[in-house]
């Protein structure tokens, strides 16, 4: 239900074994033990109704976790908006959190909606597009603007929609830089012109496929 967005059993993980990165996560690696094999094997058949039981039975082990107090929240990870539909329709705990790919050339506006109907909270990855977002005209010209970074601008577009950043550096100065985010605003002119930019581009992966 995460990362991957399959089971990961062909990546390392042992027989019988599933890793959070591919499953429903509370973003740390647990690793979930599958039922006995019998039980699942005769799925194999259908891929696709395999993965789909995996995620089902996944999802009723974190919310055991949860039910038991070991998790305080659980949520998931590459969800689409009929992946979520999928899980609100059989779950008895919803999911607390979606992290997905977000900025302004991926703002994922009916997952938008989705969630805030269904109190969600999105958290965005990637937010910077994997750095090819820095040197876009549109968010040059509103970091002058602004007097600020064209991260910040990018970081600041994700919370100014009610959006978490998880920004990753390995560098104390940019991670400086990445946390300065909550004494400014974007104004309407520079999100309409961020705006501009939804083209549904994907610099990760797209989860669309996944059954
Ligand atoms: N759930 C998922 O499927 C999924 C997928 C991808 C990522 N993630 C998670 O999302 C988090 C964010 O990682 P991300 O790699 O996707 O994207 P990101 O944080 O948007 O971008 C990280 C890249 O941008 C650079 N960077 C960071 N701050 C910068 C700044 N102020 N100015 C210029 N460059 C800057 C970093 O390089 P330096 O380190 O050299 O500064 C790094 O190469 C990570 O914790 C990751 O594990 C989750």
């Amino acid at each position: 239900m995460g990362g991957g967005g399959t089971p990961s059993t062909g990546s390392g993980a042992g027989r019988g074994e599933c890793f959070g990165e591919g499953t429903p996560t509370a973003k740390q690696q647990h690793t979930l033990t599958l039922p006995p094999e019998p039980r699942w094997r005769g799925q194999l058949s259908a891929r696709g109704s395999l993965y789909a039981s995996l995620k089902t039975s996944n999802w009723r082990v974190l919310e055991q976790m949860h039910h038991a107090g070991h998790l305080r929240a659980i949520g998931v990870s590459n969800y689409t908006l009929g992946h979520l539909q999928e899980l609100l329709a059989h779950c008895r705990v919803p999911p607390a959190v979606l992290q997905v790919e977000f900025h302004p050339e991926l703002p994922q506006r009916e997952l938008w909606d989705f969630c805030q109907q269904h109190g969600i909270h999105l958290q965005a990855y990637a937010s910077l597009g994997c750095g090819q977002l820095l040197g876009r005209a549109e968010v040059g010209r509103v970091a002058e603007r602004q007097g600020r970074t064209p991260a910040q601008v990018l970081l600041r577009w994700a919370l100014h929609q009610g959006v978490g950043v998880i920004p990753k550096s390995v560098s104390p100065t940019r991670l400086a830089e990445n946390a300065q985010l909550w004494d400014w605003d974007l104004s309407p002119e520079d999100m309409a012109e961020l705006g501009t930019m939804d083209c549904s581009r994907h610099y990760c992966w797209d989860p669309s496929g996944v059954t």
